[in-house]
C-alpha cells in the first residue's frame, strides 16, 4: 500500500506571524482526517512573483494571499474571478495542474455567509445598507451587498475622496455621505457595517451614533479584537440585532479549503473557540 502524498496549501504575506489562517485550516485538516499541511510563508516583495511561480512545482495546490500582496497577485494570475476583478484584489489562489494560477476573492462571500449563519432571514435586498469605511474590506463588502440585492449603499469615510472613488466604480446605487453626518444616514437602513479599523484594540473607538437606525436594522462589524466591540454593544442597547466579525474570517476560508482539499468544511462553534482562545 502506498502512502498518499500530503496536500499542501499556504498563506502568503509579509508579515505573516499574526495570521489566524493556519489555525483555521489546521483545524479542518485534523477534523476531516486529511493528509495535508497548511503553512504560513513570509515572502519579501522582490521574491514574491518567483516564489509564487515555484509553488506548484513544490506540490502546493494553492494559497491564501494577504497583506501586502492582495492586489499584486492579480498581475501574476493566469485567470481572475469576476468578484476578484471587481474588488481589485484576491485573497485565494488555486494552482492548475499546468501551473496556471486562478485568483479569487472570498471576503465578500465570507461577509454574507457570516451574517446568514446568525440571521438566516437576512438578505442584502432587505433594504439600504450603511457602510462605514472605504478601504479594501469595504470594496469586498460593497460588492457582496450589491450582488445580494442591496437597493442602495450609503457609504461614508473619514477621507471622503476614497468613498467618491468607490462610487465612481460601483455606480448609482452608492450614495456618499459625509463622515460628520453619517448618523443621519441610519434612517431606514436594513444593514449597518463597520469596515474601518476603529474599535479595534489599540485604536480609537467608533463614535458613530445608531439612534436613527430602525428596529429591524442588523449591525455588524469586521473588527473582531475585541469580539464584542463598543459599536455592537451600542447597537444591542438600542435593541438591534448584531453579528460579530469573527465569522467573516472563518467563512472566507471555506472556499479555499474546498478548492485545495476537496472537502467543504463547516464553520462550527469549536472552530470559533479555537480561533478565540
Ligand atoms: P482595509 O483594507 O482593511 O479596509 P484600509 O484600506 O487601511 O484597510 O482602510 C481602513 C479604513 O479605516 C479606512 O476607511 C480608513 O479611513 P481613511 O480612508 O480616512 O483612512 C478607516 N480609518 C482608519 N482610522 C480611522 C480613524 N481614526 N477615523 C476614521 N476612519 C478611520
Amino acid at each position: 500500500m502506498t502512502t498518499p502524498t500530503p496536500i499542501l496549501a499556504a498563506v502568503i504575506g509579509s508579515p505573516i506571524g499574526h495570521s489566524k489562517s493556519p489555525l483555521i485550516h489546521g483545524y479542518w485538516i485534523k477534523k476531516h482526517g486529511l493528509i495535508g499541511h497548511y503553512i504560513p510563508i513570509e515572502i519579501r516583495p522582490e521574491n514574491f512573483e518567483s516564489a509564487i511561480r515555484s509553488m506548484p512545482k513544490l506540490g502546493f495546490r494553492g494559497a491564501n494571499i494577504t497583506i501586502p500582496y492582495k492586489e499584486t497577485i492579480l498581475s501574476i494570475a493566469t485567470s481572475i474571478s469576476d468578484r476578484a476583478a471587481l474588488i481589485g484584489a484576491a485573497n485565494t489562489i488555486v494552482f492548475g495542474p499546468d501551473g496556471s494560477i486562478r485568483a479569487d476573492n472570498t471576503d465578500g462571500i465570507g461577509f454574507i455567509e457570516n451574517i446568514r449563519a446568525h440571521a438566516p432571514d437576512w438578505r442584502g435586498s432587505n433594504g439600504p445598507a450603511v457602510v462605514l469605511g472605504a478601504g479594501g474590506a469595504s470594496r469586498a463588502i460593497i460588492s457582496a451587498l450589491l450582488a445580494d440585492g442591496a437597493p442602495e449603499v450609503r457609504l461614508s469615510n473619514r477621507t471622503r475622496h476614497r468613498a467618491d472613488m468607490l462610487k465612481d466604480q460601483f455606480g448609482a446605487k452608492i450614495t456618499v455621505v459625509d463622515w460628520a453626518r453619517v448618523s443621519e444616514a441610519m434612517d431606514g437602513a436594513a444593514t449597518v457595517v463597520n469596515t474601518t479599523s476603529l474599535g479595534m484594540v489599540g485604536n480609537q473607538p467608533l463614535r458613530v451614533k445608531l439612534d436613527n437606525a430602525p428596529n429591524f436594522a442588523l449591525v455588524t462589524d469586521i473588527v473582531y479584537t475585541p469580539v464584542d466591540t463598543d459599536f455592537l454593544q451600542q447597537a444591542r442597547s438600542f435593541g438591534l440585532r448584531t453579528v460579530d466579525g469573527v465569522g467573516m474570517l472563518l467563512h472566507q476560508a471555506v472556499p479555499g479549503f474546498e478548492y485545495w482539499f476537496d472537502v467543504r468544511p463547516e464553520v462550527d462553534d469549536d472552530l470559533r473557540r479555537v480561533i478565540l482562545a
